[in-house]
């Protein structure tokens, strides 16, 4: 079991923000190409990497697998000319869903794959049915045992065979997984019901960049023409999102103006869309930069749904947003089910919410009011640093480890616009990694606290 990380974010909240904030790049996309690079037996660079803890995870499982990695800032050089072992490690698949997906490219590069069942997670059961069917379908002999998928192509040289696979439902993980195994299998793959999310198009541009032929990207239909081999390429990824909605939430939620770049708007149209109707105003200012200008908030119903509908992975943001805005809200999480475990967080704050199957009922209310609270998922920890900044009084967050996984210098950046925030550590040593630029250190609550 990794050693828990006892820090906590201590928030002083209704702060007022102000300025610019750079958006780094996407995990989503980050995860899923680094995977990708397993098909590349010549070197990858990819650029705009978030330095986060789970891409450290997915670069240990590619070192495990005998890749060569080599990061210098968020540039990361990944060369998988050798991979030596066909089998990923248990501790790291057990903590990092997403690195289940390297069983589609290792399956192709090596005919053989072995990777555990990611397991459980808190937002959901998660299975992997619709990857395991997408590689039987392309000619692949699946077995699991002892709680580990076991991939083998026997005949036609290891290769895979092109096939047309129909998902059940759009799964993000399930197509980019396919799409991989595709790009290097005999014959033309088609996936029906593809998930049309960003980063299935980042992870396609990727593979197409070194050769692969793959059309159709951004639709619910992706047609995968299967190369021999492919080659060397230099990449960036896209921005994040996910970080770009949770930052202009927390412009609207602070009453803040805020400006945000790089971003890709179009990325953020369901997210955008549902901050107007709340009330605020968000303009493009050309290029790739987003102003946020806050409004007074009302009411509105969210649904989550697969791209291009509203993002699962802004539902709790949007909710802490909701609790202080006029009037009723209805939130119904579609895509996972058991996402709403923010909920109880954020009552502790003062919020008015009432769960009722896979729909939140929030009840606007004048103020939250800050509290000890546990963080517990990534998207549950945004949602609470962002109802802490609006918050009379003091939020202590527990839980940091689920942050870190996503958000890169997420105090920092905050803490750049005005927010009161800071990560109070036991551990003096994590402290100075944590807030390099503190100052003056003194005794707060038993932890070792920088300056504000
Ligand atoms: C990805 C994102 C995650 C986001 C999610 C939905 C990464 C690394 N993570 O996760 O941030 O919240 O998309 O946008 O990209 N399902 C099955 N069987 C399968 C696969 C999925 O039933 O074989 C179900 C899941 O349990 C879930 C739903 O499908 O209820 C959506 O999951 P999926 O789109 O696969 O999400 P991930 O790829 O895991």
């Amino acid at each position: 079991m990794p050693e828990e990380d006892q820090s906590v974010l201590q928030i002083q909240g209704r702060t007022s923000l102000k300025g610019q904030v750079t958006i780094s790049g996407a995990k989503n996309s980050a995860l899923a190409i680094m995977a990708g690079a397993l098909l590349c037996p010549e070197d990858c660079r990819l650029r705009n990497i978030p330095s986060l803890v789970d891409v450290a995870r997915m670069s240990q499982v590619l070192s495990a697998l005998g890749v060569k990695i080599r990061r210098q800032d968020n540039i990361l050089d990944v060369n998988a000319s050798s991979i030596g072992k066909s089998k990923a490690p248990y501790e790291v698949v057990s903590q990092l869903r997403a690195s289940f997906f390297v069983i589609g490219p290792l399956l192709a590069r090596l005919g053989v794959a072995r990777v555990p069942l990611p397991g459980g997670c808190a937002i959901g059961a998660r299975p992997v049915d619709l990857h395991v069917r997408g590689l039987q379908a392309l000619g692949a002999e699946v077995r699991i045992e002892h709680g580990i998928v076991h991939a083998y192509v026997h005949g036609s040289g290891g290769r895979l065979k092109g096939a047309k696979i129909y998902l059940d439902y759009p799964s993000v993980g399930a197509t980019e997984t396919l799409m991989m195994a595709a790009t290097l299998a005999d014959g033309e793959t088609i996936i029906e019901n593809a998930a049309q999310e960003p980063e299935v198009v980042d992870l396609a541009n990727f593979c197409r960049a070194m050769g692969a032929k793959i059309k159709g990207a951004g639709t619910n239909a992706i047609a995968i023409s299967g190369v021999e081999r492919l080659h060397s390429v230099d990449y960036q990824i896209i921005p994040d999102r996910i970080e770009a909605g949770t930052f202009l939430v927390a412009g609207a939620i602070t009453h803040s103006e805020l400006v945000l770049s790089p971003v890709i708007p179009d990325h953020l149209t369901p997210v955008i869309a549902k901050l107007k109707t709340i009330g605020n105003r968000v303009i493009h200012e050309g290029g790739n930069c987003l102003r946020i200008v806050p409004g007074e908030l009302r009411g509105t119903d969210i649904e989550t749904l697969p791209y291009p509908g509203f993002p699962t992975d802004m539902q709790a943001q949007f909710m802490a947003l909701l609790t202080l805005a006029e009037g009723d809200s209805v939130i119904t999480e579609t895509v996972f089910e058991n996402r709403m475990r923010h909920v109880a967080e954020l009552s502790r704050m003062g919020a008015d919410i009432r769960i009722k199957g896979q729909n939140a009922i929030v009840r606007g209310v004048p103020l939250l009011s800050g509290a000890p609270v546990v963080a517990t998922d990534l998207r549950a920890s945004a949602a609470l640093v962002l109802a802490g900044l609006a918050a009379e009084g003091t939020t202590t967050i527990q839980g940091l480890h689920h942050l870190d996984r996503g958000y890169e210098n997420l105090e920092d950046k905050l803490r750049r616009l005005g927010a009161k925030i800071q990560r109070l550590t036991s551990d003096p040593q994590k402290e100075n990694l944590a807030s390099a630029e503190a100052t003056k250190v003194t005794k707060n609550n038993g932890f070792q606290a920088p300056s504000l």
